[in-house]
């Protein structure tokens, strides 16, 4: 079953000796697949990629597109948005409101702060017929503040910190933390 509890069930329920059978989502529902599932989608999601590792949850009002893959041990909170050709790793948290755009590569144990921007697209303008989609890469063990904007073809290195509200122009060396627009480097390892 792909797509975990979100799939449609039909459950029997035995009332007063007759049979009632729901065809609508019910708490149940979840509880009952919970138990064979390897991952969770909440459902009032919209989750069509069956490619999800085992232990991640998906959360309300979050939509994800068939291409993505996530891996196992994440946490997709809601609001948020994934297009088909991104990869996320494993035991990664995208808190909520976050869309992350084709191109996006994120590695392990990465956090994505609430309301953080993506983006691929570096001179964009309406039915843009010379869009390049960049790719953008946040590496293991990066976090990234709530808000902050990272612009197209960014790497944001290994365990490095990009502070709430930075605007990322250029790549972030490993383990360094970056604040402000345009980012700074305020401190090293
Ligand atoms: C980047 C961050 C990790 C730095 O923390 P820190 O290493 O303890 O740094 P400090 O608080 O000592 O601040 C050092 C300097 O950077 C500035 N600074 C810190 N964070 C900043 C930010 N996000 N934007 C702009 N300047 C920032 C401070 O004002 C200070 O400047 P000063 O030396 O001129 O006074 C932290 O400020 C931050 O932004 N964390 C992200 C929080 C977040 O978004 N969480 C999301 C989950 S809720």
């Amino acid at each position: 079953m792909p797509y975990g509890c979100q799939a449609t069930t039909i459950v029997s329920l035995i009332l007063n000796g007759s049979v009632v059978v729901a065809h609508k989502t019910i708490l149940l529902k979840n509880i009952i697949l919970g138990l064979f599932m390897s991952f969770y989608v909440d459902n009032l999601a919209d989750v069509k990629t069956g490619k999800i590792g085992q232990n991640s949850r998906i959360w309300q009002y979050t939509v994800i597109l068939p291409g993505a893959e996530i891996g196992r041990c994440c946490n997709i909170c809601s609001h948020c948005f994934i297009e088909n050709n991104v990869i996320i790793g494993d035991r990664v948290t995208v808190k909520a409101g976050v869309y992350m755009w084709d191109g996006l590569r994120l590695g392990n144990d990465v956090f994505v702060g609430p309301n953080v921007t993506f983006t691929n697209d570096k001179y964009p303008k309406s039915r843009n017929a010379e869009y390049a989609c960049l790719e953008t890469w946040v590496e293991d063990g990066a976090v990234i503040g709530g808000g902050a904007v990272i612009l197209p073809g960014i790497r944001i290195g290994i365990g490095a910190i990009v502070g709430a509200g930075a605007v990322v122009t250029r790549d972030v060396l490993p383990g360094v933390t970056v604040v402000g627009n345009p980012a700074r480097v305020i401190k090293i390892g």
